[in-house]
């Protein structure tokens, strides 16, 4: 849903008026309907669960899952903890910076946005990645893009 309205959102988020304590999960409903949470949204969460802006803003914040911006198609998370760094995921992120990929500050490139990430609890088969939610266990660059191959097709 691209196109929205403070109506449209607020109905979304109905179940939820009222409730200050449901600001995170008020969030996570605007970023699964939209796809991120647009800055007006915060006003709206604000409104809608009787808190200050300034509470949404912080909540938002603190959680790096958020988006502000529209995701790309295709959305990769590549672990950068400690038992993937053991695993070798600094040749993996080094593969993709070179392939145009900045992991650390999440550029979009051919619709693909790359991101990093503290433990996708895959940790086992590291390097882990994830392409929109979906795990990557030892994972390269390969792996990766062929996933993104079938969602940006
Ligand atoms: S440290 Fe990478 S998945 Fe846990």
């Amino acid at each position: 849903m691209s196109n929205y309205s403070e109506e449209s959102i607020l109905n979304f988020l109905g179940p939820y008026k009222g409730n200050r304590s449901a600001v995170l999960r008020s969030l996570q409903l605007v970023q699964e309907l939209l796809g991120y949470v647009p800055d007006s949204a915060l006003d709206i969460i604000a409104k809608n669960s009787n808190v200050s802006r300034a509470e949404v803003y912080g909540v938002f914040t603190f959680y790096s899952d958020f988006r502000s911006t529209p995701p790309a198609k295709a959305v990769v998370k590549v672990c950068v903890a400690e038992a993937c760094q053991a695993s070798g995921s600094a040749s993996l992120i080094s593969e993709l910076h070179d392939k145009g990929y900045d992991i650390h500050k999440g550029n979009i490139k051919d619709d693909i946005q790359m991101e990093q990430t503290f433990c996708l609890g895959n940790c086992a088969l590291g390097p882990a990645a994830m392409v929109n939610g979906a795990p990557i266990g030892r994972a390269t660059c390969a792996k990766i893009f062929a996933s993104t191959s079938a969602v940006t097709a």
